[in-house]
């Protein structure tokens, strides 16, 4: 066959309610319409069709903390996700600073994630954020402007320093926002009082005045309503947010500790009545072991897995008929591209060919099922639709618990010199 398709998505439900075919060709989606030529075919009448998610948020660890990730299995466990692109943190060990640990970055998940991945710089008072970005960076951050497992703080000085750097270069800055009051960090209910939802808040705020040059700002994992009122810019809620609360996890136990803190019940359905003011939703996915998580509580780690099973509640959602399709693509998938300069996967002509077909059976989540080193997740039990096939660069990338050799590409930056 010399058609150059590579394969037909058939009798896809689109968003807006059309039934066509995809046709797919050289990593992008060539047709829409009446399915072009090709030897391979996948009947997705019984599926919900959905473009793979951009994850702008996670932490796939590697190098002396492969232990709790590395890129082999934090792509896997995205790919199983239905996520087909991670934006990958900086606060590793060593921290990503300098234009050669980018480099190493980008060559060890080259050799390694079976996903797509950008790599994104770190924001400390001694970062060239000028080398950065021509080393290929896609974004700035997340900016610690508070301490957190694994993140320097910088100080308002130095933020408002690092924006103006940032914003000449017409780049993106993600900030951690948040704001320490002294007390004893003994259990969930303590650690929320700790990093509470009014110095959350405020710290937003101390951002939006530190960001006098108006550079672009993406306030990353906001955890209440009045800080996403307060955030002036794009933002990002993560699943853990949304889906759990203290009230539904173990007070006295570090699984559930995380930074941004569980909030409330109330205030996770606060969270869902701004579901239309959130630009993006992204996992936070920052796994540890479960060893160093049974720790006494003040010096167990903070942060949660979740780039696996971050679509699969959505698609829950959807499919209860709590959110739309339409809304879940825009904080997915094209939100993501937009804030990153990037091409989107989606429907349209041109839309790079990655995208996840979901049955609509909703399962329990079991850890045991997962992909992540870490062999824990906070969601077990949630009910959740995991994707059957995933699609990458318009060929077959994961099917039902198996995994196929796929093209992962890095995404730099709009500053990469080559
Ligand atoms: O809980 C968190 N864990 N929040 C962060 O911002 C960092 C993350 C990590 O890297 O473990």
């Amino acid at each position: 066959m010399t058609t150059g398709v590579s394969l037909v998505l058939k009798n896809v439900n689109l968003p807006e309610g059309r039934i066509a075919d995809i046709s797919l060709s050289r990593g992008a989606v060539s047709h829409v319409g009446a399915g072009l030529l090709s030897d391979d075919a996948i009947d997705c009448s019984s599926y919900l069709v959905l473009p793979a998610a951009s994850d702008m948020h996670v932490h796939m660890r590697g190098g002396i903390q492969s232990s709790k990730e590395d890129w082999r299995s934090g792509s896997r466990s995205a790919l199983a996700g239905g996520v087909t692109l991670v934006i990958d943190q900086p606060n590793t060990i060593p921290p990503i600073t300098t234009p050669g640990l980018c480099n190493d970055r980008v060559l060890d998940a080259q050799l390694h994630s079976a996903c797509h991945f950008a790599i994104n710089s770190g924001v400390t008072a001694g970062t060239d954020f000028e080398a950065m970005w021509h080393a290929g960076a896609i974004a700035f951050g997340e900016t610690f402007f508070s301490p957190s497992s694994y993140g320097e703080a910088i100080g308002e000085a130095t933020l408002e320093q690092a924006l103006k750097r940032i914003g000449n270069l017409n780049a993106l800055a993600t900030i951690h926002a948040e704001k320490i009051t002294p007390v004893s960090d003994l259990d969930l209910r303590s650690h929320d009082q700790a990093r509470s939802i009014q110095s959350e808040e405020q710290a937003v705020r101390t951002v939006n005045s530190c960001n006098t040059s108006r550079c672009r700002v993406h306030f990353c994992h906001l955890s209440s309503a009045a800080s996403l009122d307060a955030a002036s810019g794009s933002l990002e809620v993560t699943p853990h947010h949304l889906f759990l609360s203290l009230e539904s996890v173990d007070n006295s136990s570090a699984f559930g500790k995380v930074n941004p803190p569980l909030r409330t019940e109330r205030e996770r359905k606060n969270l869902w009545e701004r579901w239309g003011r959130i630009t993006v939703i992204a996992s936070d996915h920052a796994p540890h072991t479960m060893e160093e998580k049974q720790k006494k509580f003040s010096d167990a780690p903070a942060g949660i897995p979740g780039v696996e099973t971050m679509m699969p509640l959505l698609v829950g959602h959807i499919l209860d008929k709590k959110i739309s399709v339409i809304s879940v693509i825009e904080k997915t998938s094209l939100n993501p591209a937009t804030l990153l300069g990037i091409r989107k996967s989606g429907f349209e002509v041109g839309d790079r060919a990655d995208f996840a077909l979901y049955p609509k059976t909703p399962v329990r989540i079991r850890a045991d099922t997962l992909h992540s080193k870490c062999g824990w997740t906070p969601f077990e039990n949630h009910m959740a639709v995991f994707p059957r096939q995933v699609i990458m660069g318009g060929t077959m990338v994961y099917c039902e618990g198996e995994f196929f050799k796929g093209s992962p590409q890095w995404f730099p930056g709009r500053g990469y010199n080559r």
